[in-house]
């Protein structure tokens, strides 16, 4: 049976798409190089959808790594989550995003060219609308004038991808501009597990709600927003992932490349998401008001249309839902680290 590849498929997004693919009936295949995740999640794959993923542990930059892949499966599609993406370690570290972000999909195209692997769905970024786009963001505004290295790396595969479709028109190509994916699977078996100090906004608020991290502080509180605190918008994973089921059975009928944003079309305040936790957990999450962050938008969220249109797809669940769903999966956390006594 042909089987799907995830790149990176251990990771955050990439074990949720696994997990609704595996749901509908597709046969899933994982290459993950475990720098930012743990085969553990296999496990637990495993123990949502009563099928286990085979895993490569593999570093896509390497092309005979890469080849082996597609040697030992017949791989029709492939979902490429697989690159580093933190922004703050990208501006310190740009040489090591351009060589890793960039290497491992010229590796990963060649392969798939010389497979005859002609769909790929790109995991890339609303960041690659840069800092000037017009509020809500369309898939026709300008791209470009990213503030940092890994945005460039998101727009520049997606141009790469968009001429390797065009000298080959017997391939197909989506790439999937995601908002701010948050919350996890209902089990509380998956989620996002950031290594260190988290960036994003939810991994923090769970690890203060838990007691890892003292309070929130929240970057600025005099932007020209409604309560003066960030917008964006924030869309659960399990809609994200469902998402890209929806953009593979788009590709798997229609050649070329589309460019599609998955969000809700909703902007939620930094304060809206702290009192939406609150109150769908019952706590009282501590916080302070701090500077802005360098390189923060005050706000920016999406036009859903063109998912809906094209793929039928639009986000279900609610901030509430993400709520919730990011709390049980940071008890779940907690609880299995003290099991393994916090290993
Ligand atoms: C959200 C809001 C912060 C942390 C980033 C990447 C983007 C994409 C999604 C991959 C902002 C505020 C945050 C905190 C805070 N990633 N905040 N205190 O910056 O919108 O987007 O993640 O594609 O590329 O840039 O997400 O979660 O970091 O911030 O007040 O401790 O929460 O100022 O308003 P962001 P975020």
């Amino acid at each position: 049976m042909a089987k799907i590849l995830l790149t990176g498929g251990c990771g955050y997004i990439g074990s949720h798409t696994a997990v609704e693919l595996i749901n509908a009936g597709r046969d899933v295949v994982i290459a993950d190089d475990l720098s930012n995740s743990d085969k553990s999640v296999i496990d637990r794959i495993e123990m949502i959808t009563g099928k286990r993923p085979d895993l490569y542990v593999s570093d896509l930059k390497d092309k005979k790594e890469c080849e082996k892949i597609f040697d030992e499966n017949d791989i029709s599609a492939v979902i490429h989550f697989a690159g580093y993406k933190a922004v703050g370690e990208s501006v310190l570290s740009p040489l090591k995003y351009y060589r890793n972000n960039l290497d491992s999909t010229l590796s990963l195209l060649e392969s798939m060219r010389s497979h005859l692997c002609n769909t790929i769905i790109f995991s890339s970024s609303a960041t690659v609308y840069g800092t000037d786009g017009v509020v809500p963001y369309t898939e026709s505004a300008e791209t470009g004038g990213c503030s940092n290295p890994y945005g460039w790396t998101k727009f520049m595969i997606e141009r790469i991808i968009c001429d390797t479709v065009l000298a080959n028109p017997d391939m197909s190509a989506v790439n999937l501009r995601y908002f701010n994916p948050i919350g996890a699977h209902e089990s509380g078996l998956i989620g996002e597990n950031p290594s260190g100090i988290p960036n994003n906004l939810m991994p923090y608020i769970t690890q203060v709600a838990s007691g890892i991290r003292d309070h929130l502080n929240i970057y600025g509180n005099d932007y020209d927003t409604p309560d003066g605190t960030g917008v964006r918008d924030y869309i659960h994973v399990v809609d994200l992932a469902k998402g890209h089921l929806a953009a593979l059975e788009y590709a798997e009928k229609h050649k070329g490349t589309e460019c599609i944003n998955l969000g809700t079309g909703v902007g939620y305040s930094v304060l809206d998401v702290v009192n939406a936790f609150n109150e769908a957990n019952h706590l009282d999450l501590p916080y302070v008001f701090a500077k802005r962050r360098e390189g923060d938008l005050a706000s920016y969220y999406a036009n859903p249309k063109k998912a809906y249109e094209l793929l039928g797809w639009k986000a279900e669940k609610t901030l509430v839902d993400m709520c919730k769903d990011s709390w049980r999966w940071q008890v779940y956390l907690k609880n299995s680290e003290n099991k393994d006594g916090g290993k």
